[in-house]
């Protein structure tokens, strides 16, 4: 008899799919600038959240080789235990910092510390309330809490409020949202929820993932961008992973809040600490986000530039108001086609069609750099053109 996790294996039709179209797991052998190359063929990366363009900055690259060669790759352990250095320390203090708050906590991806941003807090009886287009990690960090679940329609207030109004005064409730959705590139309307979540007493979780380094004064994210201080939500979460030019994640709010969550978060707890080249990488990224103002204007300079040229194109951006700017086709083939014909002419996207997005939404996700340069405009443009004529 055949085992049925071997059976299940076999007969994946979403499996059999992606190895038919190749469409997924691209690998790269070589990568410099806004510049990849896959089986020697040069194509401009337009799909990347290294948004300020700092993964090859100089001051990264180096002080991550001088942590490595001080500290060696890896800290073999988890924070909790033996896992803990001066320079997660350091990091923890300077995010702090910069985000206005009292306290922060730094995990091995953004995976882990938007996870534990949720089940290091809601348990059990409590409800959570969440936007229904945040990303797998929140998702992930819901199902652990064992909380029960109302979703509300995306970006929407009034629907949140809605929800609340049937909800009892005494359950402890949490409201979940993302600073800008990756996907759509939208801005989440956070004074809005601010008001319905303080009027009907929920705690409040931002990922600020793709908010951090690209919105507000020198990149410190969604609520600076609003006007607002860190403080005003309870909990602001994110990723190493996009402007900061590293791998990583974080948890931010007030210092006592931290360290409950410290004690009950067991993706942070039991997962290993970040490696010192990461934390040196993320801790020099968010020293060049406050001293060179260049990087973070010549991202929104090169948005204005890219998004003159979709409308241009008449091509479909579903409102997007940020550097994470998805093209919508509105089918799987048609997202296919135009995905082929931009990868045919030297241009990396990616693709994501439904169930991934809503039905009538299938699109190619693009994304803009501070390392887009004009050439790259030209060829993108060029390449826009071909694409658009193929569907
Ligand atoms: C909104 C959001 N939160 C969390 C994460 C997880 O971050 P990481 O990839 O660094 O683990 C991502 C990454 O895609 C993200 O987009």
């Amino acid at each position: 008899m055949i085992n049925p996790f071997y059976q299940r294996a076999r007969k994946c039709t979403a499996t059999a799919l992606r190895l038919k179209y190749s469409a997924y797991y691209d690998s790269f052998d070589k990568q410099a600038g806004s510049r990849v190359w896959q089986d020697g063929k040069e194509m401009i990366m337009l799909s990347s959240n290294d948004y300020l363009g700092l993964t090859h900055h100089p001051r990264v690259v180096e002080a991550a080789q001088k942590a490595l060669e001080q500290w060696g790759a890896s800290s073999t352990g988890a924070r909790l235990a033996n896992g803990s250095r001066s320079y997660h320390e350091a990091l923890e203090e300077k995010l702090a910092d910069f985000l206005g708050v009292e306290a922060c906590h730094i995990t091995i991806s953004g995976y882990t510390g938007c996870m534990s941003a949720i089940c290091g807090f809601a348990q059990r009886g409590d409800l959570v309330l969440a936007d229904k287009n945040i990303h797998s990690s929140l998702w992930s960090g819901i199902a652990l809490s064992g909380a029960k679940l109302e979703r509300f329609s995306h970006n929407n207030p009034a629907d949140l409020e809605e929800a609340l109004a049937h909800e009892s005064k005494d359950i402890a409730k949490m409201l979940v949202i993302e600073g800008i959705y990756s996907m759509e590139g939208h801005i989440c309307p956070l004074p809005d929820f601010l008001e319905v979540a303080r009027k009907h007493n929920c705690f409040t979780v931002l990922d600020d993932a793709h908010g951090l380094g690209v919105l507000g004064i020198e990149g410190r994210g969604t609520a600076s961008h609003f006007g607002l201080s860190s403080k005003s939500l309870d909990i602001t979460c994110g990723s190493f992973s996009k402007s900061l030019a590293s791998t990583g994640g974080f948890i931010a709010g007030d210092q006592y809040l931290i360290e409950y969550m410290k004690s009950h978060a067991r993706p942070a707890i039991f997962s290993a600490a970040l490696s010192p080249a990461q934390v040196a990488a993320a801790s020099t990224a968010l020293d060049i986000l406050q001293e060179e103002p260049e990087h973070l204007q010549k991202l929104w300079e090169n948005v204005d530039r890219y998004n003159a040229i979709l409308q241009d194109l008449k091509l479909d951006t579903w409102e997007s108001q940020t550097p994470a700017i998805p093209i919508v086709l509105g089918s799987k083939d048609r997202a296919y086609f135009f995905w082929k014909a931009l990868k045919e002419k030297g241009i990396f996207t990616i693709i994501s069609v439904a169930p991934g997005v809503p039905p009538g939404k299938d699109l190619i996700r693009t994304a803009i750099s501070a390392r887009h340069t004009d050439e790259d405009f030209e060829k993108i443009e060029e390449a826009l053109r071909y694409a658009s004529k193929k569907i």
